[in-house]
């Protein structure tokens, strides 16, 4: 029997996740776990965090903690922001995890075994000051392809460029702010050019099934032919390799995996853990296994080639590895026409979204319309103006007011009932049910006929867009049927026919309940907590495609969708409105959180407060440059003299970088007077001067115009 292993990018767990990623690899794998799980297929749709490398140990510095103190932190906020958007994983687990380091490290052990890694010695920069070796993301300088400065040490966020960070022109380290050196160091390289006949057979295999945009990336990267890839780092965070048989336990003493080589592992450990026994090998490890990768764009050629190498590596006899069957990448989500940005506030965190609307209609109408706008092909736009639209026009007006109405009435004329067939519509649901199963329409009236050949036509549109990851389409096509629905109650004007012909009226919403119920299934994938709010109201099965433990579930609840599942007589409780309309306004105010000036979310928490007097303690003063010379043998430091007013003291600052004597001379600045006396390289300083330190330099701060000296400062 199929299985569907699926899995989406582990996130980094070193800040909060946003909509876009959620656009990019999770809501696009749920939908497509739930479309699976509600017919009855068996899935298991495996992540967890990526909780290794710089990404990890640059937020650590940043924030002023450990590493372990920003995985923890990101690692559970993020698992429970995807709970709050419910996104439906088995197992959401981490690569800090043992088995996961085990894992890695088992696969190293197995390369070096069968002669797949080669170790080099090669030069990297070094921080002198640091005393490290600079992993890629430490250096900037200028772009070796385009000429952009403050690139980054691996890739032109300009133009694109993939480099070596020794191609950089003028490199800066970001630790020191000095140029790094060139330092030998050893590391080992997989030797990836090896699969290249192997990768290039497997991308044409699947090349028709796949997205273009894949395919596309893939190929460029096969036409520049593949070369080895270091799949070690000088660092001290990630999984180590030392106690591997083969490998120099001094050597190896200082490396640690590159994140991306144990990243991609991640899926299978995470499958381990959620077994905790051999039984992840009948997932990973069978033919009857579709293993579908959900990512987004940036992260292509790690699933579709270094990946599938990897796992062709491992494989032998005992471990028959399987490759991703598809990998259907996303491109980006844009927000409001801009990129999503943490440091502009030009982002809305899972989190926030979560704080700021509690009630979970509003996750479904943020899937909903985010899912309606999946960069599919091409890059997409996320707006209020949108959300709203799509609630006010789609979700309210179509889905939601067929389900009101159809319940009101119910209410209103059938005791709250499905109502009894009688009359010429006794036998109705027999006759219903057979047009299903034998294809058999012609004993149904002109309206049911309609209704039921346009259900079925759009659901087969719906299954078949599922299957090829066409996720607005399948949405699109399952808005139809809810179109076809009201459609439905409009043609049957039950209202005129409750008094007419009260055995038509009662048939038409005997169909209208059901279908109520029906659409709630058929719309569970995207709009999971309204699907469930009205399941419940027939007091019935509320199954929405979560994960419940089971991996097959023993009912095929898809089945139902074009079938009259109740009978006559079935209660179902009175609906509250389920997706109240929203006004312009809300998009507006929605609109003026985000970018710099309400910067919420990149405002900086200050774990230290201080009172009042501990400021007072600090005693700032007014004070002019006399005289300024430099220090011998540093480049850093000038040493000035500076008036107080009543008195002149020596100052050692390390300014030199950014004013010259010259300069710096007559400018009336501010200084710290109660610092306790130090000396710099030999010299007495005997104060410190206020300055503003950024990323590109360094202003002191001075006064506009004369001031008296010595004046306090507060
Ligand atoms: O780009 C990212 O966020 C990576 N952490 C994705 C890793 S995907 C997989 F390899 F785990
Ligand atoms: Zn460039």
């Amino acid at each position: 029997m199929k299985k569907y292993l699926l899995t989406s990018a582990l996130p980094y767990s070193n800040g909060y996740l946003h909509l876009g990623h959620l656009a990019g690899a999770y809501l696009p794998a749920d939908l497509f776990a739930r479309f699976k799980r509600l017919n009855s297929e068996e899935v298991l749709y495996v992540c967890g965090s990526d909780e290794h490398g710089v990404a990890i140990t640059i937020a650590a510095e940043k924030e002023g903690v450990t590493p372990q103190d920003i995985i923890d932190k990101y690692h559970f906020a993020n698992k429970s922001a995807f709970e709050g958007l419910n996104i439906s994983f088995d197992i959401y687990s981490r690569t800090s995890n043992e088995l996961h380091h085990n894992t890695a490290r088992e696969f190293f052990a197995d390369f070096i075994k069968k002669g797949f890694l080669e170790k080099k010695e090669s030069e990297q920069f070094y921080d002198e000051t640091a005393n490290m070796f600079l992993p890629d993301r430490y250096v900037e300088g200028i772009c070796p392809s385009c000429g952009k400065e403050d690139a980054r040490g691996d890739q032109c966020d300009n133009c694109g460029a993939y480099y070596s960070q020794t191609e950089l022109k003028n490199p800066i380290s970001l630790i020191s702010k000095k140029p790094p050196l060139l330092k030998k160091t050893v590391h080992w390289y997989f030797k990836f050019g090896d699969f290249q006949d192997f990768l290039e057979n497997y991308i044409n295999q699947n090349e028709e099934a796949w997205k273009d945009n894949v395919i596309n990336q893939t190929r460029s990267w096969l036409k520049a032919g593949l070369s080895e890839r270091a799949i070690t780092r000088d660092l001290n965070w990630g999984v180590k390799i030392d106690n591997i048989e083969g490998v120099d336990p001094e050597e190896a003493a200082t490396k640690r995996l590159y994140v991306w080589f144990d990243a991609v592992l991640g899926y299978i450990s995470a499958t381990k853990e959620y077994f905790g026994n051999d039984d992840w090998k009948q997932w990973w490890q069978s033919a009857d296994t579709d293993y579908i990768a959900f990512i987004g764009k940036d992260n292509i050629v790690f699933h579709t080639l270094i990946f599938p190498a990897m796992l062709h590596a491992r494989s032998d006899e005992n471990n028959p590895y399987l490759l991703p069957k598809n990998v259907p990448a996303h491109e980006f989500l844009n927000l409001e026409g801009q990129k999503f940005s943490k440091s502009k506030n030009w982002s809305i965190d899972l989190k926030d979204f979560l704080d700021d609307f509690k009630n979970p209609t509003y996750v479904d109408v943020l899937r909903y319309s985010i899912a309606m706008s999946f960069p599919e092909t091409r890059d997409a736009d996320f707006t209020w103006k949108d959300f709203v639209a799509r609630n006010n026009n789609e979700l309210a007006s179509i889905f939601g007011n067929f389900i009101n109405r159809t319940l009101q009435f119910s209410h209103k004329n059938f005791e709250g009932k499905i109502p009894k067939l009688s009359g010429n519509y006794q036998d109705f649901d027999n006759q219903w049910n057979n047009a299903v199963e034998q294809n058999q329409f012609d004993q149904l009236e002109s309206n049911d006929k309609d209704l039921l050949e346009k259900v079925i036509a759009e659901l087969s549109s719906v299954q078949e867009s599922y299957n090829k990851y066409r996720f607005r389409d399948a949405i699109t096509s399952s808005m139809n049927i809810a179109r076809a629905a009201n459609k439905y109650f409009n043609d049957e004007e039950p209202w005129k026919s409750v008094k007419s012909n009260p055995e038509l009226a009662a048939k038409s919403l005997f169909v209208c309940c059901q279908l109520a119920y029906n659409l709630s299934i058929l719309l569970s994938p995207i709009i999971p907590n309204s699907a469930k709010y009205i399941m419940d109201l027939f007091s019935s099965e509320n199954y929405t495609g979560e994960s419940n433990g089971k991996l097959k579930q023993a009912t095929n609840y898809w089945e139902k969708i074009t079938k009259l599942n109740f009978k006559s007589g079935t209660a179902i409780q009175k609906p509250e409105i389920i997706f109240g309309r929203l006004d312009d306004s809300f998009a507006d105010k929605q609109m003026q959180k985000l970018g710099d000036k309400n910067n919420n979310s990149s405002k900086e928490v200050f774990e230290n407060v201080i009172t009042i007097d501990e400021f007072f303690n600090v005693k700032l003063r007014t004070a002019k440059v006399i005289s300024a010379e430099k220090i011998k043998k540093s480049d850093k430091l000038l040493k000035l003299i500076v008036d107080l007013g009543g008195e002149q003291r020596q100052i050692i600052a390390g300014i030199a970088k950014y004013y010259s004597t010259e300069e710096i001379v007559n400018k009336y600045i501010i200084v710290v007077a109660n610092l306790k006396p130090a000396k710099l390289m030999g010299e007495l300083s005997e104060g410190m001067l206020l300055a503003a330190n950024f990323k590109k330099g360094l202003k002191l701060a001075t006064f506009d115009g004369e001031i008296p000296l010595g004046a306090e400062v507060r």
